[in-house]
């Protein structure tokens, strides 16, 4: 500290200790979320938000409307890096490379699975036997499915575009590559069998594939409707998170019972197709996006009770009464 009026304050980098920054003229009665501002005018890419200020490099960053005082001397800072599940630290996204804009990841993610089911739809060449190519199927639930399918891929697009209010504008690179080779892969798998010269249509026949369509599109659209809802929970450019409740539209009721009912539709909408086409690849989709959909269900359920003490306690996190 200076005789006079101010501290100086030297910043290091938490990691490698290396002097940062030199402040050599801090009003004594100033927050680290001053320094912070301070810090970001020498470095304007490391606004506040993507630092941590701390005491100690292994301690927890030091709240920004604390005072700064004798003791807090070295402060130590680390650095970050936006990404999908909030800030990353700054090494970890150097070390992932790139950061893609969340538009055009889901973009990617979903145009794939459109593009490539159609690619065994239409029986390309090299696909199945030379005899086969270009051929159409005898059986309409193999033209039912490609519809389904098509509607719900060209659905999401346009919720992307359309419809989400994303809190997070970026993913990392690894993420995007890891959900491509998801999507693709598997939407590869199960429209080879559906759309296979030898594929035989359900056991019972029509009754089974009208009651799997009925299914399929009462879940599209409750699905439809649940993102409108949790559109209509924040405005443009904001990303409050509030409690989501039922509205006027009836498939929103399912927000008296679970905390991501968007999750259970989608779900439904998979065990629709399944037994529309009561095809074995398509039964493991829908199980492992159930499993994964579970986990993120739980996940945000938790959070809606630690963030809200009037979190309604009926609700459970996907499955109504049971999970
Ligand atoms: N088949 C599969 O395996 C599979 C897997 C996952 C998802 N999906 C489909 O993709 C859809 C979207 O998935 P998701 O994981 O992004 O769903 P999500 O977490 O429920 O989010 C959907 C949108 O609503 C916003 N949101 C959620 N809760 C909110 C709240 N309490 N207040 C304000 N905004 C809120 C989200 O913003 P944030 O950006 O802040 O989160 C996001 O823009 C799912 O509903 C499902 O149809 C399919």
């Amino acid at each position: 500290m200076s005789r006079a009026t101010f501290f100086e304050v030297e910043i290091l980098d938490a990691k490698t200790k290396e002097q940062l920054c030199f402040l050599d003229k801090v009003e004594p009665n100033a927050t680290v979320g001053e320094i912070k501002s301070m810090f970001h005018k020498s470095y304007p890419q490391w606004y506040p938000a993507r630092q941590s200020i701390r005491l100690d490099p292994k301690r927890e960053g030091i709240e920004c409307s604390s005072l700064l005082t004798l003791k807090y001397h070295p402060l130590f800072i680390y650095l970050y890096s936006p990404g999908i599940s909030g800030m990353l630290p700054a090494e970890r996204i150097f070390w992932q490379g790139h950061v893609r804009r969340l538009v055009d990841v889901f973009l990617t993610e979903y145009a794939g699975p459109l593009f490539i089911y159609l690619l065994f739809y239409s029986r390309l060449p090299f696909i199945y036997e030379e005899k086969d190519e270009f051929t159409t199927s005898p059986h309409t639930v193999v033209h039912l499915a490609g519809f389904c399918h098509s509607f719900h891929y060209v659905k999401r697009l346009i919720e992307t575009l359309f419809v989400h209010r994303f809190s997070h504008g970026t993913m990392p690179l690894r993420n995007t590559v890891k959900n491509c080779f998801y999507y693709w892969g598997f939407t590869a798998w199960l429209a080879y069998f559906i759309n296979h010269p030898l594929y035989t249509p359900p056991l019972y026949g029509d009754q089974q594939v009208h009651l799997a369509l009925y299914t399929f599109l009462v879940c599209e659209i409750g699905n439809f409707s649940i993102h409108l809802a949790l559109r209509n929970l924040r405005s443009e450019g904001s990303k409050m998170r509030k409690i989501p409740y039922p509205t006027k539209n009836p498939f929103t009721w399912l927000f008296f019972f679970v905390s991501c009912p968007n999750y259970t539709y989608e779900v439904g909408s998979w065990i629709g197709f399944t037994i529309m086409t009561q095809c074995l690849p398509v039964g493991l989709f829908t199980l492992i996006g159930f499993f994964q959909m579970t986990v993120w269900a739980k996940g945000k359920h938790h959070m809606y009770l630690k963030e809200f003490k009037d979190y309604p306690t009926l609700r459970m996190p996907i499955i109504p009464f049971l999970l």
